[in-house]
């Protein structure tokens, strides 16, 4: 098993099977603390530095509760127009990142570029966060998801998995990296212009995760234990933002879990998580069903970033 001391959080493309239980087990260990809502002073010499280059309200604040409830500073950007690397001078990754290793010990960023934070990394001198990059991962969300199934389930392994929206997103990506590790089969349902790409199939295939492709939840939710959604109505991640438009579209039925779905089909002891924000593909008269755990996940969030930091900063070995 890897020490987490001083390394970077980029991708779950390489963790292993061990790796994910140590950090569940440093989450445990500092759940209380969230759940009593207590501060310590574990991360009291330490400072937080966000780059936030992209729109957030749960990673970013997570991180920054996370900090805060192990006693630790926090400083950093939520808007990078504010900042020379969002204005007239595009500053590159490079020069940013050099200054702000000398802000604080750690530094988390999100960047509607993929591979952005392994590239602070490269130039980093304190470990880097990925925090969601473009289409490509977002590890600390799926560690908090899979947190949460090992929670609610007791277990990983033996589940079926029923991911549903865009799989070009950033978490399906860290999601499915994650599950080759544990004996899970996959079912993914996206619309066709969003489904898995050839070349993500190839690494699937490459690292033995067991899946399969439907075009309608109506006919694989009944097999489904984890019930994982993404909106299929959503912004541009390549863009730094983007405003809403008067004509969003509304989410067709083969996409979307509803609590009739759910009645008729759905396994009585199936649980669903949404890494948030949603639109009408998750309707919320389900938040009233023994399903819903995504305000779980959501309080698990700060937890798996408590454990994070405390891994990587070297307060828990
Ligand atoms: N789940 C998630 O990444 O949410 P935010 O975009 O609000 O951080």
């Amino acid at each position: 098993m890897r020490s987490f001391l001083g390394k970077d959080i980029l991708s779950l493309k390489d963790f292993e099977r061990p790796d994910f239980f140590r950090i569940f087990e440093a989450a445990a260990e500092l759940e209380p603390i969230a759940r009593e809502r207590r501060n310590t002073d574990l991360l009291a010499t330490k400072t937080l530095v966000t780059a936030f280059y992209q729109p957030s309200t749960r990673t970013r604040l997570a991180h920054e509760a996370a900090m805060h409830r192990l006693g630790g500073h926090v400083t950093g950007f939520s808007d990078a127009k504010m900042t020379r690397a969002g204005d007239w001078y595009q500053e590159s990754i490079k020069d940013t990142v050099k200054m702000l290793e000398y802000y604080g010990d750690v530094i988390v960023m999100r960047h509607f570029q993929q591979g952005a934070p392994a590239e602070a990394a490269k130039w980093a001198s304190v470990p880097v966060i990925n925090a969601g990059d473009g289409w490509g991962e977002h590890p600390t969300q799926v560690l908090t998801d899979l947190y949460t199934v090992q929670n609610e389930m007791g277990t990983i392994d033996g589940l079926n998995f029923l991911c549903i929206g865009d799989m070009r997103m950033r978490t399906m990506h860290s999601l499915s990296y994650a599950l080759t590790q544990f004996d899970a089969k996959v079912f993914y349902v996206s619309p066709p212009e969003m489904s898995l790409t050839d070349d993500f199939k190839k690494e699937l295939d490459a690292k033995n995760l067991q899946y399969e492709e439907a075009d309608h939840v109506a006919d694989v939710i009944d097999q489904a234990d984890v019930i994982y959604m993404e909106p299929v109505v959503q912004p541009d991640y390549t863009k730094a933002r983007q405003e809403a438009s008067d004509d969003k579209s509304l989410t067709p039925a083969n996409y979307q879990v509803t609590r009739e779905l759910l009645a008729e089909k759905g396994r009585t002891d199936s649980i669903i998580l949404h890494s948030l924000p949603r639109m009408d593909e998750l309707p919320p008269d389900v938040d009233g069903t023994r399903h819903a755990r995504y305000w779980e996940e959501a309080f698990n969030g700060v937890v798996m970033r408590m454990a994070l930091l405390a891994l990587v900063l070297g307060a828990m070995e």
